[in-house]
């Protein structure tokens, strides 16, 4: 980072990084890498991260028993992973109690806990976005998705576990849909009041944007797989591997990208008054047509974070004490060349129902560049790793390409034994391929 980031004197001592996925996994790994040597701990963190930091077994969406924990344990930096403490306040509780932290307060988080709000925005600001319809009654929501015909996409306007979004290939299936939101409460509030989406087509990519008001940090490109199945098929998932970088996103056209959307969107977001500092994950199909906002997330994504952390040659805590005073404002970024993969374990059935508490044995040893990132893990009575959540680990590799880092990625996959693993077989083949 340039002289205009904060000393390692300057930064936090004791830090607490909320959550208990694969995300906060890398993000406790970064933080202990920095040079400032901080304490960290987690809430509730999982079975990996227990073997890194001390954790405390508060969940994530209690805000009052984890602003007590952190005054307990005298935090002076909280970062936030989820996006449900974000929206409940997390952020904005701690903040009355004096305790810096990484992640927007309410406001910023309605960015992503109602796809409405950021609709609107995107429309009021011209920033390219595909045209829609918003409906609380079903037969006004019938009659659009008829008259623009499939395939055509459904998003329920709050948050659903990452489960509110069906591109939906037919009309009886976008029909279906918007019924199953609208009147049969499939998502109970979030499914209240339904966007109904022109499909866009392309490839697409994540940006994630550490934001502090109208200052910010471009993080290196990755790109998501995320369906359940190989060739991408099956059922929409929180994602089932990334690689880094995704270099379908030209440096001409990340420019493009920085000039129409993440310029444009982060001071729409200030200008609409919200102080937003945190990540601005902004997902973005690459259409014919140019760049296009698919959604707004208000937090690091998973398991984007896995490869895109690996690769910066910052201080990542640095990073985000700088953005969490406001003081991002000429900080810059170092990136290493080297492509990085992460390649999702998750357990047979994700993501519908799936079993928890399968054992789960990792290789004694791993290849230097590969590590084991733990998402839905906990420890049983007799102290083994199991299975606790439908995306179980992350095998993450680092190579200088990325097919280097695909076949050290993958080897330690098949090293690894759990009886209802799954796992995708071309996490990076779009790339892979278009070489
Ligand atoms: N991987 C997508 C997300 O974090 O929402």
């Amino acid at each position: 980072m340039s002289s205009a980031s904060p000393s390692a004197s300057t930064l936090p001592k004791n830090v607490l990084i909320v959550g208990a996925g694969g995300r906060e996994h890398s993000l406790v790994k970064a933080v202990l890498a920095s040079p400032a040597r901080p304490r960290v701990i987690a809430a509730p963190g999982n079975a990996g991260i227990a073997t890194e930091v001390p954790v405390f077994a508060v969940p994530a969406d209690d805000v009052t028993g984890l602003v007590a924990l952190a005054q307990r344990e005298k935090i002076d930096f909280v970062i936030v992973g989820p996006e449900v403490p974000l929206s409940l306040g997390l952020v904005d509780s701690l903040a009355k109690v004096g305790i810096p932290a990484y992640g927007p307060k309410a406001d910023g988080a309605r960015l992503e806990a109602s796809k409405v709000f950021t609709k609107q925005i995107l429309l009021k600001y011209g920033i390219p976005t595909a045209a829609c319809g918003i409906f609380t009654e079903i037969e006004p929501a019938l009659a659009y998705l008829r008259s623009r015909g499939a395939p055509i996409v459904i998003k329920a306007d709050g948050l659903a576990a990452g489960k509110g979004v069906i591109v939906a290939q037919t009309l009886a299936e976008a029909e279906a849909a918007a019924i199953d939101m609208l009147a049969g409460n499939k998502f109970g509030a979030a499914g209240s009041q339904i966007l109904v989406e022109d499909c866009m087509f392309g490839e697409e990519t994540s940006i994630l944007v550490v934001t502090s008001g109208r200052d910010y940090v471009i993080l290196p490109t990755s790109q998501d797989h995320k369906r359940i199945g190989d060739g991408d098929t099956g059922p929409n998932t929180g994602g089932m591997g990334t690689y880094s970088p995704a270099d379908v996103v030209t440096p001409e056209l990340l420019a493009r990208i920085e000039r129409e959307i993440v310029k444009p969107s982060v001071n729409a977001i200030a200008d609409e008054g919200i102080d937003f500092r945190g990540t601005l994950f902004i997902g973005i199909m690459l259409t014919p047509s140019g760049p296009s906002v698919l959604e707004y997330n208000t937090r690091f994504g998973d398991p984007e974070t896995q490869v895109v952390l690996p690769r910066l040659d910052s201080d990542v805590l640095a990073l985000l004490w700088a953005a969490a005073l406001g003081k991002l404002a000429g900080v810059r970024i170092a990136t290493k060349p080297e492509h990085a993969i992460c390649v999702v374990i998750a357990a047979q059935g994700y993501p519908e129902a799936y079993p928890k508490g399968d054992v789960i044995q990792l290789p004694a040893t791993l290849p230097a560049n590969v590590q084991v990132i733990h998402a839905g893990t906990a420890l049983n009575a007799a102290g083994q790793v199991v299975t606790a959540g439908g995306r179980v680990l992350g095998v993450t590799a680092l190579a200088p390409t990325l097919r280097a880092a695909a076949d050290a990625a993958y080897a330690v996959c098949a090293q690894i034994q759990c009886p209802s693993k799954v796992y995708r077989h071309d996490i990076g083949a779009k790339q892979l391929n278009r070489r």
